[in-house]
């Protein structure tokens, strides 16, 4: 009979002793996502009856970050296959595949996952289906035993297998799709007779083919199915997921001068005929328009920038700021909270945050808008085609005009009308040959024999 229904166990009680953490492990981020985020948006494309998810009693930040999805609280870890017994009464009454999921494999594709359940459900349908795979380093993996036949036997742990069991190369990837009659019957049954002392789940697949169950493996890629169990695990799959990200930013339109030194965020969105230069990093929460360059060495997060923009090299826009069209940021500057209307200029060395710059504003080099007192932060309304002279501190909250002229090296502490010059600096003094005649002075006293000292 071929079930089609399928509910998904998802594993994320763990302690994740190995990555020497406080955080729970399946939050650790890739490309700015919690590992679970990324599971969760690859489960929610599949046609699944309902998510469990599996939690230990002090990570309420994972039930969160799983939210709406219910959880059930693992309260001892006694290892994967007592985690699945956890979630069992969540599916209870449930009649179809269960498939059980590690969080901490978090790159799985819904792709591979289909082809997983398609295999569980093709007739004669096998009692369950192990995801496996074949790493360059298998490692701490559990091995598959395959038999003579073809089908799967066991999986031993990597603690637990003998020298020739840990020179096979088939993996467990950690996914199973389990006929979910079957399922409970099989987890009761699993001692903690092994290295760790733990109820293994993969120890169903012995106890299925000792009830004369047929046992499936499908293969998948290794950059998929990598288990994050350490902070080099991490670092291995941070590199799969912005090899990916590289590759769908350059599909939809963007060029990238030097994909491998340019950074993304799980959310990034850019728009088409966007250049970004080498050695750009993108956090969180960052929109691009069409025909924007982002130069060489910028940092930006919490951004969004308009059509036609240029950033950079070496800008850093930081949340709340919003470049609109046409507008330049120049060589070390920084934006923040703040918005840049269109046509707007602040092209070198410059601090701006809480402020507005109003459209075809040019912000000098130099300029600081002053917005912390050490106690609150405040507003800089700098009006439409305004020109602030370089080196100018903006004391906020101040409003500088439409058109206003600021001079250089004026500290503004006060608004300024639309229209007007304002400048607050020191008047010039210019004293006739003094310059010569200081070098005369210090110049002769180097040249005559020196006087005592020792
Ligand atoms: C597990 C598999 C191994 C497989 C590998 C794939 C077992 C016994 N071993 O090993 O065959 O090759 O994954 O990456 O299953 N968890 C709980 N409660 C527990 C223990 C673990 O929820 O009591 C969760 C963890 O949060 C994690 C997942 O289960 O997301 C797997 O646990 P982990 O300790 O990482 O198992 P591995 O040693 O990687
Ligand atoms: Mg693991």
């Amino acid at each position: 009979m071929t079930k089609e229904k399928t509910a998904a166990i998802v594993l994320a009680a763990g302690l994740g002793t190995r990555m020497q953490s406080r955080l729970p492990k399946v939050l650790h981020p890739l490309a700015g996502r919690p590992m679970v985020g990324h599971l969760m948006e690859t489960l929610a494309g599949l046609d699944l009856e309902r998510i469990v998810v599996v939690v230990g009693d002090d990570m309420e930040s994972v039930a969160e970050a799983v939210a709406p999805h219910p959880t059930v609280v693992q309260k001892e870890r006694l290892g994967t296959g007592h985690a699945v017994r956890t979630a069992c009464a969540a599916v209870d009454g449930f009649d179809g595949t269960v498939l059980v999921l590690y969080a901490d494999t978090p790159l799985i594709s819904a792709e591979t996952l289909t082809r997983t359940l398609e295999a569980r459900r093709r007739a004669p349908a096998p009692a369950l289906v192990v995801l496996g795979f074949r790493p360059s380093d298998p490692g701490p993996y559990g091995r598959l035993i395959i038999g003579e036949d073809g089908t799967l036997q066991a999986i031993v742990e990597a603690g637990d297998a003998t020298p020739g069991q840990a020179a096979i190369a088939l993996c467990n990837a950690g996914v199973m799709a389990i006929d979910s009659g079957l399922l409970p019957g099989l987890l009761e049954r699993i001692g903690r007779d092994n290295a760790k002392g733990e109820v293994y789940l993969t120890d169903i697949v012995a106890l299925a083919r000792g009830d004369g169950l047929t046992c499936a493996v499908v293969e998948g890629d290794e950059a998929e199915l990598i288990g994050v169990n350490s902070r080099a695990d991490l670092a291995r799959a941070e590199a799969v997921v912005q090899e990916r990200l590289r590759a769908a930013a350059m599909a939809g339109g963007a060029s990238l001068a030097d994909p491998e030194t340019v950074y993304f965020s799980h959310d990034t969105r850019l728009g088409r005929d966007v250049t970004v230069g080498p050695h750009v990093v993108f956090g969180p929460g960052v929109a691009v328009g069409d025909d924007v360059e982002i130069r060489a060495f910028c940092h930006i997060e919490g951004a969004r920038i308009a059509a036609g923009a240029r950033i950079g090299p070496f800008a850093r826009l930081r949340p709340g700021a919003d470049i609109a069209a046409e507008a330049h940021i120049g060589n070390f500057v920084e934006i923040k909270n703040t918005t840049v209307e269109t046509g707007a200029k602040i092209n070198h060395l410059a601090y701006v945050g809480d402020s507005r710059v109003g459209a075809k504003a040019n912000v000098g080099a130099g300029t600081i808008t002053c917005n912390y007192d050490g106690f609150a932060k405040h507003h800089t309304d700098i009006g439409a085609g305004a020109f602030i002279g370089s080196n100018t501190a903006l004391v906020a909250p101040v409003t500088v005009g439409d058109g206003a002229i600021i001079g250089a090296g004026s500290v503004i502490t006060g608004d300024v009308a639309a229209d007007a010059l304002a400048l607050t600096r020191a008047d010039q003094e210019e004293r006739k040959g003094w310059a010569k005649r200081f070098r005369g002075r210090k110049s002769g006293r180097k040249a005559a024999p020196a006087k005592g000292g020792g």
